[in-house]
């Protein structure tokens, strides 16, 4: 299995390249089922999670292309996929594909709403709490879907199509909204969903599935309306970039200090945790190529966190942000409020030597002068980049161990970090 070695203490400078977000391309691709035309789609990131959804989709007979290097092209741009759904020819999402990455189950959607019928494993994904798919389900119930659970699997049947309902979500989900919006292109009637997540992914997909003739109003508030079409058509789009990712890397720059542009993101996508950088010590300046990251002198101040449905806080970014207070001048307190049993980083990041201890929800971090280097393991995909975050700026040497995480999520993590400075290498076998 592959690790990651990396001697910590330089300070990053330079440029990273920010990818297409892992997010809003999994949800893009499966939303391909809906239509027997082609769905194009650029800029999507080069990721295992996504060679998964592949090989998923493949499965339910969707041809898919990925386009070759053009002259001209930059090195570090996305892939351009070409997806066809002409032929569904299996309606079955077994275990041994769906277990492996959770969004998988999402493919419950398009399945039902243009085949009529679906059987799809529960999912399996990242170990950050239980994760269940009740609010999914019962989307597709209001949309008129009768559901049972066999064997594992969730067998879904609409034999005279879905209708256009009201459906309300006790709690924000991102998984609920994007099967109901999905869903919901199809249905016969309006559907309007309420308590709706409003993550800039959530946007992506309606902006995409608009293109492809459906008719979505409202993505980016709690309230989205879904007037049903009859057919899907061909659409072209582009994957936005990837907001986790350039949180990352901007956590990594203010733990090392140093000055990197990151091409290509959007400030607008991440503001709240920026603002949070910016309380830390960190100067943060939007630009027309992105946004430029800069901390250089001054330590890393404290700072008082909960996780939130966008625009607050992501979750997404909670482990990073712990990492980076664990060097700061004072206690901080990071509380997560969508998973429970998303702080299984807190014992990794203590072998760097970080001082944290858990209250219920929150995390106290006692800031320490320097961290030093040690062997850790990655445990969710996250996770597993706090513990990178934090060996950049730790004494000596880390290896971060069972890293096939990192590369569910980051592209070309290790290339990115060492163009910029870092000591950084991946060590095969
Ligand atoms: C998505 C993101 C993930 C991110 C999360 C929250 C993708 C591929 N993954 O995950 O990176 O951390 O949003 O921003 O986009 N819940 C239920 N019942 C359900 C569904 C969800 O109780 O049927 C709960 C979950 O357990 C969790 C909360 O709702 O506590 C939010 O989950 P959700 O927003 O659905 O997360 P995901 O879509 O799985």
């Amino acid at each position: 299995m592959d690790r990651i070695r990396i001697v910590g203490g330089n300070k990053l400078n330079g440029t990273i390249p920010i990818s297409g977000a892992k997010n809003a391309a999994l949800p893009l691709m499966i939303a391909a089922l809906l239509t027997d035309e082609t769905l194009i789609l650029d800029n999507v990131p080069r990721l295992a999670d996504v060679a998964q959804l592949q090989r998923i989709l493949g499965n339910h007979g969707v041809d898919i292309m990925a386009a070759g290097k053009r002259p001209g092209d930059h090195e570090y741009q996305g892939q351009t996929l070409h997806i066809s759904a002409a032929n569904i020819i299996d309606t079955t999402a077994p275990y041994d594909l769906v277990s492996k990455m959770r969004a998988s189950f999402w493919v419950i959607a398009p399945l039902i709403a243009r085949m009529k019928e679906a059987r799809v494993s529960l999912p399996g994904g990242c170990a950050i709490g239980t994760r269940p798919v009740d609010l999914l389900i019962m989307a597709l119930e209001k949309l008129g879907a009768d559901i049972v659970i066999d064997g594992g699997y969730v067998v879904a049947k609409a034999p005279k199509g879905l209708t256009g309902a009201e459906i309300e979500f006790p709690k924000v989900t991102v998984s609920g909204t994007h099967v109901a919006l999905m869903a919901a292109t199809l249905a016969d009637g309006t559907t309007v969903i309420t308590n709706a997540a409003c993550e800039p992914e959530i946007v992506d997909v309606a902006d995409c599935l608009n293109k492809m003739g459906a008719k979505i109003s409202g993505a980016g508030t709690t309230r989205i309306v879904i007037e049903g079409v009859k057919k899907l058509g061909a659409a072209r789009h582009t994957v936005l970039p990837d907001r986790i990712e350039t949180g990352t890397y901007a956590m990594a720059v203010a733990m090392t200090g140093g000055d990197v542009q990151l091409a290509g993101a959007r400030p607008e996508l991440l503001q709240s945790a920026l603002d949070v950088l910016t309380e830390a010590g960190t100067t943060i300046t939007p630009n027309n190529e992105g946004i430029r990251v800069t901390r250089n002198g001054a330590g890393i101040n404290p700072v008082k966190v909960a996780t939130a449905p966008f625009p607050g806080f992501p979750t997404d970014l909670q482990a990073q942000l712990m990492a980076l207070m664990a060097c700061a001048k004072g206690a901080s307190h990071i509380t997560e409020t969508i998973f429970e049993n998303r702080f299984m980083h807190v014992q990794e990041l203590a072998r760097f030597g970080a001082r944290i201890s858990l209250d219920g929800e929150t995390a106290i971090i006692d800031g320490i002068p320097k961290l030093k280097g040690a062997p850790v393991m990655a445990t969710d995909l996250r996770a597993s980049v706090s513990l990178v975050i934090a060996a950049l700026a730790a004494e000596g040497e880390t290896m971060v161990n069972r890293i096939y995480h990192l590369d569910r999520g980051f592209e070309r993590l290790e290339e990115k970090l060492s163009a910029c400075g870092a000591t950084i290498e991946r060590i095969s076998g």
